[in-house]
């Protein structure tokens, strides 16, 4: 299949419309709008119709790269399929429109459908209680280190615990986690891929509060001396953090709870359901054992004989984290994943996903080093060094593959690999597509390195000047049919156009 990416020179949609004449929401003449809520000037919109606007953004999407037209093997951040069922439960009126600060006997369906997600997750972590609250994996992180604190706080006999420890394969989120939480942080060494346990044992004391660990983790390889590290991490008196980003590669297998730890975050914009990427919202779910469970955010969700409420007595809860009690859209989708896979749908989702990420690797085997030679879960680390001597670098590659209708993969991370790419091909990537990426990923190696370094060439965009964007990063929109006399400061500045300037000549 050839790839030709769209390319319109697309204007934006101001400059499509003529200015509106009137305004588009005539505010004035709805009845019952109070005197002061009513728009006294017309609003700076342009005059467009409704296939225009559509017709604008389809466009726009065709000019992009998709889950839903390329194979995306973006290792660590798990890009999903986001199945449609899940998107077709989450945007019904039921669930869509509901207020989160209604009545809580008003929405007892939503409440309800929180309490058994949590339920579920209980069951998927193996751990007793499940805080749906955090918007994102790194909110996760840093709400699990507040409870790791405010246990230590309620325990002194265990001592002054001041530092965090992680493996040197962490992944960013958590060192900036524990910092922000007010911990020293102190890297661990990996040998072969994994932790170090001889390193692991020499760092833990009587300073250490936690060991963050991922698991597998980012070089997709399952730290199979979990038992041994969680014996390190206890028996210095510290507790075990789960991030469980990569959790796709052992649902229903193992969990964290069997495996030793004592508080996790799980990513459902990742494992279920809702695709990461983008910044949209997320749900960095809290995991926690017995005895940190006191700590979760409130507030939680109780059920008491056929209620739902939402119970704020905690008197030793880190607090409330995020406003309503999170992104309900996400856990709609989740829930529905949890149901319509079952246990047994789960565990074949993580087989499917390890398979997949070992079928590749032994695919490309010969074709770029791969660092770490255990069997790899859900995703693989290969290194471009060998690239350099032809003249090109990991970058350019990962450039090329876009040309071959595939999006990049992870680059450059995890930063113990030299000029690393990380793949992830989840567990909805079809046999085809597996070997269409094998294919594209040795065709673009073989390549020349001009045509390597200039890509990519068939994408609406071609590659930018990374430096210079950074450089010279303009953010917001320069109206060119403002009359630079009008506003002189904003156009240099290139803010936008304030309301209420009249609508100039259309660019040349
Ligand atoms: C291993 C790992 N941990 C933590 C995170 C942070 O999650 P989020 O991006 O939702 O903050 C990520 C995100 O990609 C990750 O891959």
């Amino acid at each position: 299949m050839s790839f030709r990416q769209a390319r319109y020179d697309e204007p934006l949609l101001w400059e499509i419309g003529a200015p509106a004449a009137s305004p588009s929401v005539p505010t004035a003449s709805i009845p019952g709008v109070p005197g002061n809520l009513r728009r006294r000037r017309p609003l700076d919109w342009p005059e467009i119709s409704e296939l225009e606007v559509i017709r604008h953004f389809t466009r726009l999407s065709q000019m992009n790269f998709g889950i839903t037209t390329s194979t995306y093997p973006l290792g660590s951040c798990t890009m999903k399929y986001n199945p449609a069922v899940s998107e077709q439960i989450a945007r019904r009126r039921g669930a869509a429109e509901v207020h989160p600060y209604q009545p809580e006997e008003t929405v007892q369906g939503s409440l309800e459908i929180i309490w058994r997600l949590e339920k579920g997750l209980e069951k998927v972590t193996g751990l007793p209680a499940v805080s749906l609250q955090p918007a994102a994996g790194a909110q996760g992180e840093y709400a699990a280190l507040l409870m790791v604190r405010a246990y230590f706080r309620d325990h002194p006999e265990l001592g002054t615990r001041t530092e965090v420890l992680l493996p040197d394969s962490a992944h960013g989120t958590n060192p900036a986690s524990a910092a922000m939480a007010g911990y020293v942080t102190k890297e661990i060494a990996s040998k072969n891929g994994c932790v170090d346990l001889d390193a692991l044992r020499a760092a833990v004391s009587e300073r250490t509060a936690a060991f963050m660990l991922t698991n597998p983790n980012t070089g997709g390889i399952f730290e199979s001396e979990i038992e041994a590290i969680a014996k390190a991490v206890h028996g210095a008196g510290g507790l075990l953090y789960y991030d469980g980003a990569n959790l796709n590669a052992i649902l229903g297998v193992t969990s964290p709870g069997r495996m030793g730890f004592d508080v996790a975050h799980l990513n459902l914009h990742k494992t279920f359901a809702t695709p990461h990427g983008g910044g949209g919202p997320g749900a960095g779910v809290l995991a926690a054992s017995a005895k940190l469970e006191p700590y979760l955010p409130i507030p939680r969700v109780v059920k008491t004989g056929r209620r739902f409420r939402f119970e704020y007595d905690r008197p030793k809860s880190i607090g409330k984290i995020k406003t309503a009690y999170g992104n309900f859209g996400l856990y709609l989708r989740a829930y529905a994943f949890l149901l319509y896979h079952g246990e047994e749908g789960l565990k074949h989702v993580s087989r499917r996903a390890v398979l997949n990420a070992n079928y590749a690797a032994h695919e490309l085997a010969d074709t770029l080093p791969r660092p770490f030679r255990p069997l790899v879960k859900h995703e693989f680390v290969l290194s471009g060094t060998p690239l350099k001597a032809r003249g090109f670098r990991t970058l350019d590659l990962a450039k090329r593959l876009l040309d071959e209708g595939i999006h990049a993969p992870t680059v450059y991370f995890p930063s113990l690999v030299d000029e690393a790419l990380m793949i992830e091909l989840p567990e909805t990537e079809s046999r085809n597509d597996l070997d269409r990426f094998v294919a594209a990923v040795k065709r673009c190696v073989a390549d020349s390195p001009e045509q390597l370094r200039s890509a990519p060439h068939s994408t609406s965009v071609a590659r930018v000047d990374e430096v210079r964007a950074a450089r010279e990063l303009r953010l917001s929109w320069k109206d060119l049919r403002t009359p630079p006399s009008s506003e002189p400061e904003l156009a240099a500045a290139g803010a936008p156009r304030p309301r209420s300037s009249p609508p100039g000549p259309a660019p040349p």
